[in-house]
């Protein structure tokens, strides 16, 4: 019996002292210290042996028990160091390694106009105002003095979707819209920006989807030459501050006078270039004083409130800032046109 527990320590010593891994030493320990282990067995064997030499096996049994434990544990030690060192060296994180760059986005050229737009506008003291894409017929034509069957209509081929709603053609509705809930009770100072439709045949200089922004004023004692003014700051501001502007009579059903906004051209300073057609100058937007029928419909006294209001594409304005000759490009997000225009932030 004394061999067979010398034995068996020796074996297992060496197998101890051999294994790669925490698992393969766990499996050892339960393979000779465990219930079924050899080393339990021997003990088990003990009843058989005469009165003397049975402490003397006990005292073996327990001293081979112990140093196969002993080695277990030291070298468990020694592999579990080995596994943290081995984890901390896979996860080593090289400082030095350059970053890998993050691609950065940039807004759409438009958005950037609109903002730009917005922005000026807000520094003068307006707020932006929103409407419904899907409108009434009723804003987006009567209350903007645009009865049925007035042939000013037809400026505008629309999308209906019933008799009385559609996409709406312009972004004017939203001054009816908020004249309607301020009852009556001026001053109102906005700009609506937004996306408008009409049955247009895209080309070149036609979407039948683009974007507008309208301004509006109310209030007391409004005049023509607070409207000029206003876009004056607007040209000098959005096209540089050598820019001229004129206005020209024109004609829009719910403002009276009506006009048009023309700056000076910036390719050829005036002289006439193939950009202006030879004018010297490039339309930029419809404005006018609002049609004392429109401030009645919405519940205003025209006697009382005066105010103007102005219409312009974004896409125009890009398209002139930055000598875009394509308004498809716009709506057709390939992303080497788009990403063109600068990482604003
Ligand atoms: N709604 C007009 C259009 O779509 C643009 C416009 C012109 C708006 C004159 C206005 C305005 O507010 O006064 O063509």
């Amino acid at each position: 019996m004394e061999d067979k527990l010398r034995s068996l320590q020796q074996e297992a010593i060496e197998k101890v002292n051999e294994a790669q891994d925490l698992k393969e030493l766990n499996n050892i320990r339960v393979a000779y210290l465990g219930k079924k282990g050899p080393v339990t067995e021997a003990l088990k064997g003990m009843g058989k042996l005469s009165a003397e030499e049975r402490p003397k096996m006990g005292a073996l049994a327990n001293e081979v028990r112990g140093a196969i434990t002993e080695t277990i544990e030291a070298k468990q030690a020694v592999l579990e160091k080995e596994a943290v060192e081995k984890k901390l060296q896979s996860e080593t994180i090289d400082v030095t390694l350059p970053g890998r760059p993050v691609k950065k986005g940039n807004h759409h050229p438009l958005t950037m106009i609109v903002e730009e737009i917005e922005d000026l506008f807000i520094g003068m003291g307006y707020t932006v105002a929103e409407g419904p894409e899907v409108e009434k017929d009723y804003y987006n034509f009567e209350a903007l003095n645009l009865p049925k069957g007035h042939p000013a209509r037809d400026m505008q081929d629309s999308f209906y979707i019933t008799e009385e709603t559609l996409l709406r053609t312009h972004t004017s509705p939203v001054q009816a819209r908020t004249m309607e809930l301020a009852k009556g009770k001026g001053p109102i100072k906005i700009i609506c920006p937004g996306k408008v439709y009409r049955r247009d045949t895209d080309d070149a200089t036609h979407s039948h989807q683009f974007t507008q922004i309208e301004g509006l004023v109310i209030d007391e004692n409004i005049r023509m030459s607070d409207l000029k003014g206003t876009l004056n700051v607007f040209a000098k501001k959005m096209f540089g501050e050598d820019r001229e502007i004129r206005l020209r009579p024109s004609f829009f059903p719910f403002t009276e006078p009506s006009v048009e906004m023309d700056i000076s051209c910036k390719i050829c300073g005036g002289k006439g270039c193939r950009v202006c057609k030879g004018t010297g100058w490039i339309e930029i937007l419809g404005a006018g004083m609002v049609h004392p029928n429109v401030l009645e419909m919405a519940g205003f006294d025209s006697k009382k409130y005066t105010g103007f209001a102005f219409g312009m594409g974004p896409e125009r304005i890009a398209m002139l800032k930055y000598g875009i000759d394509d308004i498809r490009h716009f709506y057709t997000n390939d992303t080497r046109f788009v990403t063109q225009f600068g990482t604003e932030e």
